[in-house]
């Protein structure tokens, strides 16, 4: 695996590539990220991953001072992958000068769920997705679903800015007791830990009830929020949504039999946690 910095470097090492596939991360690699390599070794050649703590899409208060960062550990899991190029650059490789011009993904899809309670995370987000795939120019890149606003904007993005970038869905990852992977996961303590998978348990309650005739959705909600809080945690939402657009289901949706996801975001302690369920 050759690791580069550079965006020269990179460009020097695809030169005339033209089935490139791109997984894009920051790094502290689990099974999850792992998966994602697997996917795209099947969909394109070379395989091309990233690594890069992208500061801008990170709030004043969160952390990206102490995201974890594992770059030697993280080589060799990419390595053992089969993995051609590990683009790994500095800020100042990325963003050699201030990063002005941004992306702004449209309001309904950027403003709700997770854009709603991190204000400018998926323009970060979207603006570092396309410049990495400027540098890399991938044939295809691959997301999880695991993210899945990010999944649904990042290919929004490439449709509307005609992209040659066809993007790929990679199932969530999970621990056997059903706890998605995540680099967040470290900051649980062991009480937290254990205490984790009652996320999922939610959104199985909910995806449940819906399947077996719920349509309800308000009150659905609110029953697994109240559950959760009752357990300590502090939930910021869980909310189903159409498949679609991520909009909320009308009642003729529900009607209709729209495919549906159910996402949730919640904090256990100090560890904000998120995980969605397609039911
Ligand atoms: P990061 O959180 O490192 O995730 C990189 C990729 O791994 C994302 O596509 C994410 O959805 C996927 N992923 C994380 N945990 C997963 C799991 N348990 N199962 C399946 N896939 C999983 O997402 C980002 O980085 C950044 O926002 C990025 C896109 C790199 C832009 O900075």
């Amino acid at each position: 695996m050759k690791i580069v910095t550079t965006v020269e470097e990179l460009r020097d090492q695809l030169s005339g590539q033209l089935r490139t596939a791109f997984v894009p991360t920051m790094g502290n690699l689990h099974e999850g990220h792992l998966s994602l390599m697997r996917l795209a070794r099947k969909h394109g050649d070379p395989v091309v991953a990233s690594i890069f703590v992208n500061r801008l899409q990170f709030g004043p208060n969160e952390d990206f001072e102490k995201y974890p960062r594992t770059f030697n550990a993280d080589v060799e899991k990419l390595e053992k992958e089969g993995v051609y190029v590990l683009f790994a650059p500095t800020e100042k490789d990325l963003y050699p000068e201030p990063q002005e011009f941004r992306v702004r993904p449209p309001d309904g899809l950027g403003n709700t769920l997770e854009g709603e309670f991190r204000p400018g995370f998926f323009s970060g987000v979207t603006t570092v997705v396309l410049k990495l795939f400027s540098c890399v120019q991938p044939r295809v890149a691959v997301f999880g679903k695991k993210d899945y606003q990010q999944l649904m904007i990042v290919r929004n993005m490439c449709r509307q800015f005609a992209l040659p970038t066809s993007i790929i869905a990679a199932e969530t990852w999970r621990a056997d007791d059903g706890l998605a992977l995540s680099s967040r996961n470290m900051y649980l303590s062991p009480e937290e830990r254990a205490e984790a998978p009652q996320l999922y348990q939610a959104l199985n309650f909910v995806a449940e009830e819906v399947r077996q005739g719920h349509k309800d959705v308000f009150s659905l909600e609110h029953k697994a929020m109240d559950t959760l809080t009752q357990r300590g945690w502090k939930p910021d939402y869980i909310s189903i949504r159409k498949q679609i657009d991520l909009q909320p289901p009308t009642a003729g949706d529900m009607a209709e039999g729209a495919p549906l996801v159910v996402l949730a975001a919640a904090k256990l302690g100090t560890t904000r946690l998120i995980d969605n369920l397609e039911i």
